[in-house]
């Protein structure tokens, strides 16, 4: 028996987000915004509080400052029951922070890195590994201090039985190295349709999934309000997302990774984990931030 379903190693840190119709100028200008919010950030710890949420046994392992942002992130992970014993803390660095302008449905954000890259393959030791049945990964392009060592430790944990997915959020960098190399270790490859275009050079997302699917035995594309495209072991599927008043879309894709990993750890078959998916990343848009709004296994079911 496996203590944890999900081991995530990743970055840690909040968002603040302000939110309001305007935008920031230079020259000294003060302008007034309509909330602020200082929330759990980065997409490795939202997709965690998701599969915690639906009442997944979760593990994190990741690097933070031995500050007040650190402290936050942790006391939010362990409220929500996620395992943080494993988690570093750094005296000499500070935790990083995002803030996100958040302006209806587009957003401008600003990140200090700190510790966001910090954490190395070598960091997670095998003893981790074992407890855990599955292995996700997320935001591949910011964790520069893991990236180099992902290939072994991917083999690492198959070796050690478990499962592996990966999103890897967007490139910065635009060069989207090292993907398509890292895919025959991964069992399930987490996309939206812009990476999954970006990735395979592809012109549409039909191609896109197509030419991921010779490399990876299970894609799902998130396409934001249309829902989601996946092939796996073949056979291909398309989910609708249900209709929602979006408040933003912070971490939908995260939201949409644990409801799939959900239904994937579960042994469901593969388009009800997808539409699981879809549902999850749809209720998470409702409040602002991307852990406010995720809904319960219950209330995600209402929806299938
Ligand atoms: N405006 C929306 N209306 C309904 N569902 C949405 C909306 N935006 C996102 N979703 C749901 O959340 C999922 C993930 O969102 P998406 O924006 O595609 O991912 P990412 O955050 O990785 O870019 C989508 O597949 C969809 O099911
Ligand atoms: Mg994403």
């Amino acid at each position: 028996m496996k203590t944890f379903d999900l081991l995530i190693p990743g970055e840690i840190n909040p968002d603040l987000i302000l939110s309001g119709d305007v935008e920031p100028q230079f020259g000294q200008a003060e302008k007034l915004v309509e909330s602020a919010t200082l929330t759990i950030g980065s997409s490795s710890v939202i997709a965690a509080c998701g599969a915690a949420r639906l009442g997944l046994k979760v593990a994190f392992i990741g690097v933070c400052g031995k500050d007040f942002f650190g402290r936050f992130i942790i006391e939010e992970m362990q409220n929500r029951g996620i395992d943080t014993s494993a988690v570093i803390v750094d005296p000499h660095r500070p935790t990083g922070l995002t803030v996100i302008l958040n302006k209806g449905h587009d957003r401008a954000m600003l990140t200090y890195p700190g510790t966001i890259p910090a954490l190395r393959a070598e960091d997670i030791p095998d003893d981790l590994l074992r407890q855990a049945r599955h292995l996700h990964v997320a935001s591949y392009f910011l964790q520069h201090g893991l990236r180099p060592g992902l290939p072994r430790l991917f083999e690492r944990a198959r070796a050690l039985g478990l499962t592996i997915s990966l999103d890897t959020n967007w490139d910065p960098t635009g060069t989207w190295e090292g993907v398509l190399d890292l895919l025959p270790l991964v069992n399930v490859f987490l996309p939206n349709e812009a990476e999954a275009k970006a990735i395979t050079k592809a012109e549409n997302v039909e191609e896109a999934a197509s030419r991921l699917h010779t490399r990876v035995e299970t894609v799902a594309i998130k396409l934001g309000k249309e829902g989601a495209l996946g092939i796996s072991h073949g056979q291909k599927v398309r989910v609708p997302s249900i209709p929602v008043n979006v408040v933003d879309a912070v971490g939908a894709g995260d939201a949409f990774d644990a409801g799939f990993l959900y239904g994937y750890l579960n042994g469901w078959p593969f388009k009800k984990s997808l539409r699981l998916a879809a549902v999850c990343g749809a209720l998470s848009t409702r409040a602002a931030g991307g852990t406010a709004a995720q809904p319960t296994l219950i209330e995600a079911l209402s929806f299938l």
